[in-house]
This record gives structure tokens, C-alpha cells and sequence, in this order.
């Protein structure tokens, strides 16, 4: 990967025109993962080119299935999975990694695996994917940073109570359940829209899902699943970025492949700041940020249905150029602030303190050598240097390729100054 490429933004020019929105990011990585328990060949549709995707192919390949990508199609044949270690080096580049360790320990009984990277939003420990694993009879150690699972014959069901809603944990006891003997229970179970695509690819594949979207999910466990098709659902934080550079530039934008029912949250704040938005045909939304911007009083990012993590910090670029205050309250990351420093430098009046940051709308931003420093935060500084006078230069741009299909080229036709070099 190429660190030393940047994004150069000259700003000021309103966002227009009309973006397809990518697949979701969130939701192809438990899929991809779900291929490992198919035994034959899944195809994925509407797969996003994703730093992030790649490294779930290459750990697939390393599993022994066989990964063909043809544009946004994945072919992922899981006939010979012979592998169950997956390489320190892909453990490290991303977290989602750990999404293996559900589907690997269920079709092979064991799986070897080293703590997962991505720590970049705090402490992001994975204690709620290991105790459920345990539960559901893994047999858990751990060796020189390496964690070890292994199972005798197949895991069985178990009522399990997560302490928080963990979107990961969640898709990892699914996963891990779908072939295990028996019914397992997931209590406070994560509710967000990819879990639901997750266990419709599953019960494609033969699994017994039901649930899936409230807070208890149960899976009546069967002996194994087949290969199934399957399309991966619109990116509602990708729709959503997009939203928040049509809203700080003042633009208009239509985006098509979306699904606004997932986007309702964002959506409400981004009316009551005074865009306006509505839904139309198949999958489209019509979205306006033409009017003056008023600030939302207060943001707090909650598990879905609520105000989601990874849109806080795009809507706080917007904030930057609203009129009034904005207390944000980031109640799931405890790291979630470090684009705050960088939208300070163009000229943004922010403080943030702990899990709180205050933004005071400015009149105008002015372009700035910016640094991303992870993906949400990186994409939060393209809103801001879109709305800015004058160029600005983003480095880092690895991060935000991890999950903004090729972002310049989709903001170029929408009308932005923006290049890659
Ligand atoms: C997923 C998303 C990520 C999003 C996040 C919250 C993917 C690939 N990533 O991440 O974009 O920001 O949901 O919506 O889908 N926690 C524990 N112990 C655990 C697991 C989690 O304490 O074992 C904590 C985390 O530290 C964090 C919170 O739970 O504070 C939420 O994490 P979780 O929902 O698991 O997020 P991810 O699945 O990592």
C-alpha cells in the first residue's frame, strides 16, 4: 500500500450530480467470512473495491478457497478449506480479521489467530467474541500474542448475553452457530442493518437464522451449509459521507443504489440542520443542503437505530460551517476525536474533551495540509476541505481507500476540485 499518496482538494465548489452508492463495506467482510462455512463456490454481487476487501480475499486464499474477483462479483470456493491460521500480517492490517475466527473455527474445529489491528479508535479489545466462542465449547488459550481455538467435534448452541451490543461479536456467534449442534441465543444481540444482510446470506446458504435486526437473535444449528448467491447491501455510511459533502458545500446531490430506511438517523439530523431530503424509485434519494446550514443542538452516536459511530466525525465537518453550537457525545469509541486537531486547522472552532467535543459553526474554512489518521476521520476531512477556500492537501489516503471506493473519482463527477497524486 502507498502511504505517500495524497488527495489535493481545491475547495469551494458545490458538490452536484448524481453518485451510486458503493456496497457496504461492513456487511462484505462477514460475508466474505460466511464463505468459509459453504463448501463450494458463494457468489457475492455488488462487492466494493476496498483496500479492506483485499485483505479478506488474501486471507481466504491463505484458508485454502479460492478467491476470483470480476469487477464488483467475488467468487469465493470454499471446497478445499485446509487452513485455520490466519497470518499475523492480515491480522495486523485489519480488524475485521477477527470475523474469520466464527466461520474458520466452524468449519475446521480449531483456528489460530493473532490479536486484530484497527486500534486506532482506542482500546478495541475482542473479549465479548472470545467469552461467546468459549461458551459455545472453544477451548481458548493464548501464547505469545497468538490465540489458539480449538474444538472437540462440533461447537454447541448456548444462551448467550453480550454485555454490549457488539456488532462484530454479534456476526461472530452467528456465524460460529450456523453449523453448531444445537440452538444458540444471542441476548442484546447488535441491530445494525449489515447483521440482517449477514443472516439472509446465511439462511441462503441453508443456515436457520431468525431475528436478526432485534435484540435477540437465535440459530438453530445444522449439520452444513451449502454455497448460495447473494448481493451485499448499500453503504449507508458511505451514502451518508456523501450526503455530508453535498451539505457542507451547499450542494445537491442524487444518490441511487441507497436504502434510505437504513439512513433514517443521519438522515433526521441532516433535516434539521435544514437540508432536505426524500426517497424516490427504486433506491434513490433526492437530497439538497441548499439552504443555510443551523447547527444540531446535540449528537450522540448510539448503537442502530441510533445516531451511527462512523458518521460522526463527517457530520462534524459539516457542523464546522453551521450556524450555532454543536455538543457531540461519542458514546461508542472511546478514541474518536483525532480528525478534530486537523479540521482545526482550517480554521474549525472545535474542543473536544474526553468522549465531548463542541463545534462553533464558522462563516468560512480555509483550505490546509491535512493529515487522515483513520478512515471516518480521513473521510471527515474531505467534507471539510470540499466546503474550504483555497487547496488542501490530505495525506494518508491509505486510510480512507479502506473504505471509499476510489472516493476522488466518484466526487470528481459530482463536480469537486479533487486529485490523487
Ligand atoms: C463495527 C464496524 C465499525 C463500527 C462499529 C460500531 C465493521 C467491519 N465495523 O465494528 O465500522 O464503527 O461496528 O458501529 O462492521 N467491544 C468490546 N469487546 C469486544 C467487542 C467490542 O469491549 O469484544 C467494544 C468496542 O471496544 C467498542 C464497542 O464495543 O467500544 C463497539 O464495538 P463493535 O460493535 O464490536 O464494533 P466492531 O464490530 O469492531
Amino acid at each position: 500500500m502507498d502511504n505517500r499518496q495524497k488527495l489535493i482538494i481545491n475547495g469551494g465548489r458545490r458538490i452536484e450530480g448524481e453518485i451510486t452508492v458503493q456496497g457496504a463495506k461492513n456487511s462484505v467482510l462477514p460475508l466474505l467470512s460466511a464463505c468459509v462455512l459453504a463448501h463450494g463456490e458463494c457468489v457475492l454481487h455488488n462487492c466494493p473495491q476496498l483496500t479492506d476487501v483485499d485483505a479478506a480475499c488474501r486471507i481466504l486464499s491463505c484458508l485454502g478457497c479460492r478467491c476470483v474477483r470480476d469487477g464488483g462479483t467475488i467468487c469465493v470456493d470454499s471446497s478445499a478449506v485446509s487452513g485455520y491460521e490466519i497470518p499475523d500480517d492480515l491480522m495486523r492490517e485489519m480488524r475485521s480479521s477477527i470475523m474469520f475466527l466464527g466461520s474458520v473455527l466452524g468449519r475446521t474445529g480449531r483456528c489460530r489467530l493473532s490479536f486484530p489491528g484497527g486500534c486506532e479508535l482506542g482500546a478495541r479489545p475482542i473479549d465479548l467474541h472470545i467469552s461467546a466462542m468459549r461458551q459455545m465449547g472453544a477451548v481458548i488459550t493464548e501464547e505469545h500474542g497468538y490465540i489458539l481455538c480449538s474444538t472437540e467435534g462440533r461447537l454447541h448452541g448456548a444462551r448467550i448475553m453480550l454485555s454490549f451490543p457488539s456488532v462484530g461479536a454479534t456476526e461472530n456467534i452467528m456465524l460460529a452457530a450456523a453449523t453448531a449442534d444445537g440452538m444458540t441465543e444471542i441476548h442484546n444481540a447488535a441491530g445494525e442493518p449489515e447483521i440482517r444482510d449477514l443472516a439472509e446470506f446465511l439462511n441462503k446458504c441453508g443456515a436457520e437464522i431468525s431475528g436478526a435486526g432485534s435484540s435477540v437473535i437465535r440459530i438453530e444449528g445444522v449439520e452444513r451449509l451449502h454455497p448460495a448467491e447473494h448481493s451485499v447491501i448499500p453503504d449507508r455510511i458511505a451514502a451518508g459521507t456523501y450526503l455530508c459533502c453535498a451539505a457542507a458545500t451547499g450542494g445537491e446531490v442524487i444518490l441511487s443504489r441507497c436504502r434510505t430506511e437504513d439512513m433514517t438517523a443521519f438522515l433526521n439530523v441532516l433535516e434539521s440542520m435544514g437540508c432536505r431530503a426524500y426517497s424516490y424509485g427504486d433506491g434513490k434519494l433526492y437530497f439538497s443542503g441548499k439552504r443555510r446550514l443551523t447547527a444540531p443542538p446535540m449528537i450522540r452516536t448510539m448503537p442502530y437505530p441510533g445516531f451511527p459511530t462512523d458518521i460522526q466525525a463527517p457530520i462534524m465537518a459539516v457542523t464546522t460551517v453551521a450556524q450555532g453550537t454543536s455538543v457531540f457525545v461519542e458514546t461508542i469509541f472511546d478514541n474518536r476525536y483525532r480528525h478534530v486537531s486537523e479540521l482545526v486547522r482550517l480554521g474549525a472552532s472545535i474542543k473536544a474533551e474526553g468522549r465531548v467535543a463542541v463545534t462553533e459553526g464558522v462563516q468560512s474554512l480555509t483550505g490546509a495540509k491535512l493529515c487522515a489518521k483513520e478512515l471516518r476521520g480521513g473521510a471527515a476531512l474531505v467534507v471539510a476541505a470540499l466546503a474550504a477556500e483555497g487547496t488542501s492537501e490530505i495525506v494518508g489516503v491509505n486510510y480512507i481507500d479502506r473504505g471509499y471506493e476510489n472516493i476522488e473519482k466518484t466526487l470528481r463527477q459530482a463536480g469537486a476540485d479533487i486529485k490523487r497524486v
